[in-house]
């Protein structure tokens, strides 16, 4: 194993770190994690932390799902790579395929691009949609329209989909035919409305305005993510996504829901698009697909799209669509063993009780301090939006931010620090005494920063 200077040494130094500026990471280094276990991960230092950002809103069964460990270890011995390019297959990606049929036909879902991750899935669902269109011979349906407040990956697609324009600005032009409609955000948006029905009207309507300026025989997809991670965990309506789906309809648009956090429990339903009683015509997974063990994904196509696509007989259907680990048998096996553990644990209802234990705690700590302008959940997602004043909602500075965010890593416990955003996504293993550890650890966090 490296040396403890070595690692302090070289931190930061060789290797660009995602979403950061490189010289603010060397100026003040990441912190180096050499272990996890359980719902906990240590630094190099030995200082062991509650994990409640669940790895990436990934690590779902925690860190030592021994049944995980042993379908990817025996896998690796059996066949270590396989791939599902024409002509060639392998058992696990079949099992797979099968398994997810079995998960989300109540959503609607009846085939399966296995991808290498979320942003991977994205982008897949965006092509597979356009060629789609092309086959029905509406060629001209090449648009997509999406929330302001969205985070959709780092592919050039998914990318051009991002709402935040720090994911966007420094690498546009992005892909040509991309709108955006205000998020259902109650804290801010742009209608300086805080009724969160009426908010949600507002937005829809957002959608049809646009839909007439650009005409529905241009808009491939609207898409979305059923409850707005990344973008500070904003939960709409419970009628926003129904209503998306009716517009959609009436227009001929497809609709795409990007449930790679959502999908598996995370919200307290096994899906997004569920909890809001939603089919979604092609749905996006990735994250806790594997559990976070090996890095995989998958855009889902509904019976019509899969009807369509599977009757065209001449070239316009062939996918020239595919990554070299489509499939790979080690994530397969990896996936497998995962989806039987969350079912097993019966995971979404753990994140429905745990989740509410969690907003409770949040919410009481909002009361508290001021700082705290927002807080926001759904399941086992929940966010703290800190704020420098209260009336006008100014968003607390990076570097207050900074601070706070040591202070609660001192109390063990990691969170993510997001903008001015506090975002929690914990394993959905978690117990209430975890929860209670939480929410202890941003009080005494707060309360010392303050004093
Ligand atoms: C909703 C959503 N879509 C797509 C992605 C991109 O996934 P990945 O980072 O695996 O490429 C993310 C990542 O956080 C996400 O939250």
């Amino acid at each position: 194993m490296a040396k403890e200077n070595f690692l302090k040494e070289n931190n930061a130094q060789h290797f660009w770190h995602p979403m950061a500026h490189p010289s603010e990471m060397k100026n003040n280094p990441p912190l180096i994690i050499r272990k996890a276990s359980g719902l906990e991960v240590e630094d190099i230092d030995g200082h062991r932390m509650l994990d409640a950002v669940g790895g990436l809103w990934n690590a779902n069964l925690g860190y030592s799902c021994e049944p995980i460990k042993e379908a990817i270890r025996k896998q690796l011995d059996t066949m270590p790579y396989c791939n599902t390019f024409r002509g060639i297959t392998n058992d696990k990606a079949i099992e797979l395929s099968y398994k997810l049929k079995d998960w989300f036909s109540i959503d609607g879902m009846e085939r399966f691009f296995f991808t290498q991750g979320g942003s991977d899935s994205i982008d897949t669902a965006m092509r597979l949609v356009r060629q789609f269109w092309k086959v029905k011979g509406k060629s001209e349906k090449t648009k997509f329209i999406t929330l302001s407040k969205g985070y959709h990956g780092t592919n050039y697609g998914g990318g051009s989909l991002c709402g935040d324009a720090r994911f966007r600005k420094n690498y546009e032009p992005g892909i040509p035919g991309v709108f955006h409609i205000p998020t259902p955000y109650t804290f801010r948006n742009v209608f300086n409305e805080e009724n969160p029905e009426v908010l949600s009207q507002k937005c829809v309507e957002n959608f049809k305005e646009q839909i007439s300026y650009q005409g529905a025989d241009t808009i491939a997809a609207f898409v979305m993510e059923p409850v707005i991670g990344s973008g500070g965990v904003i939960v709409p309506h419970p009628n926003f996504m129904k209503l998306i789906r009716e517009v959609c309809t009436q227009n001929d648009i497809l609709l795409i829901a990007d449930e790679v956090i959502c999908a598996f429990g995370r919200t307290g339903e096994w899906s997004g698009s569920r909890l809001w009683g939603v089919k979604p015509d092609v749905m996006t997974i990735a994250k806790a697909l594997t559990g976070g063990y090996f890095p995989m994904g998958a855009a889902m196509m509904s019976g019509e799209i899969a009807e369509t696509i599977e009757g065209n007989n001449d070239m316009t259907g062939m996918l020239g669509h595919g990554f070299t680990n489509s499939g790979n048998p080690v994530g397969a096996a990896a996936a497998l063993a995962a989806l039987e553990e969350t079912l097993r644990l019966n995971l979404a209802s753990n994140a429905k009780a745990r989740g509410a234990e969690l907003l409770l705690g949040i919410k009481k700590l909002k009361t508290k301090y001021e700082l705290i302008g927002d807080v926001r959940g759904q399941g086992l997602m929940a966010c703290l939006e800190l704020v420098g004043d209260k009336k006008s909602r100014t968003p607390l500075d990076k570097n207050t931010v900074g601070e706070l965010f040591k202070e609660v890593c001192d109390n063990g416990v990691l969170v993510r620090a997001s903008g001015n955003n506090f975002i929690l996504s914990p394993s959905l293993i978690i117990k209430s005494e975890h929860i209670e550890r939480i929410i202890d650890a941003l009080d005494s966090g707060f309360k010392k920063f303050l004093n």
